[in-house]
């Protein structure tokens, strides 16, 4: 099992090429994922596992944008998008999304795009992301989730061990998932290749 540190381990060590393996395959589901978010003029907005940055660019800039990540590799990329796009609504912290120093119901809205997988502990994340958000404001999980397909979802749960070695898992499935986090879920949309991909929208109810 992997651990918050051997996580940050990970995505260090691959920053710098992470936008060429997963920028452009993934980036229709992000900018989705913030549309499903159905941000307001001043709303305050945290991404956990910001990464590289990659979602930045599709917030509006009437909104104040907090990012965190546990990775120094991956937020020394996305201050680089910061300063070249002259994204001021945005700052970044390094932070573990697992244990926010963010007091109570401080964010309307929250984003975690392709985080949960990502986690040694995905329930405890939706705790925090719960906490860190106002009564009746929303998250949205952006994530691959395993497949209902028996032939497909046997296969993600052999490959699993061995994508965790690289930084995530494929054997988290929705509904499992959605009754352990009791995730109160509004809508969810299939985006990226094939679908394969889901957005999912939560209002946080207390
Ligand atoms: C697959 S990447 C996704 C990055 C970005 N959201 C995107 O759309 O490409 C997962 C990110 O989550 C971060 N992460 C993993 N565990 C974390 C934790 N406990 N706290 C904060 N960030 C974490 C990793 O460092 C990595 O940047």
């Amino acid at each position: 099992m992997h651990t918050v540190e051997s996580v940050e381990r990970i995505y260090s060590r691959y920053s710098g090429i992470y936008d060429l393996l997963f920028g452009k395959i993934f980036h229709s589901g992000r900018g989705q994922a913030v549309e499903m978010m159905d941000l307001s003029l001043g709303d305050r907005v945290l991404e956990v596992g910001v990464g590289t940055g990659l979602s930045l660019s599709f917030y509006p800039r009437n909104c104040k944008v907090t990012g965190i990540d546990i990775s120094e590799g991956m937020l020394a990329e996305a201050e680089k998008k910061v300063a070249e796009e002259d994204l001021r609504h945005v700052s970044l912290q390094k932070m573990d999304a697992l244990d926010m120093e963010f007091a109570d119901d401080t964010f309307d809205r929250v984003l975690a795009a392709y985080v949960v997988t990502t986690v040694p502990d995905p329930i405890r994340l939706v705790r925090e992301i719960k906490r860190v958000t106002k009564p009746g404001g929303r998250f949205v999980l952006l994530n691959h989730f395993q497949s209902t397909n028996p032939a497909f979802g046997w296969i993600e749960h052999v490959i699993s061990p061995l994508t965790r070695r690289v930084g995530f898992r494929t054997d988290l499935a929705l509904d499992d998932f959605a009754r352990m986090a009791d995730l109160n879920v509004r809508l969810i949309k299939s985006v990226n290749l094939f679908g394969h991909w889901k957005t999912v929208e939560c209002v946080n109810i207390k």
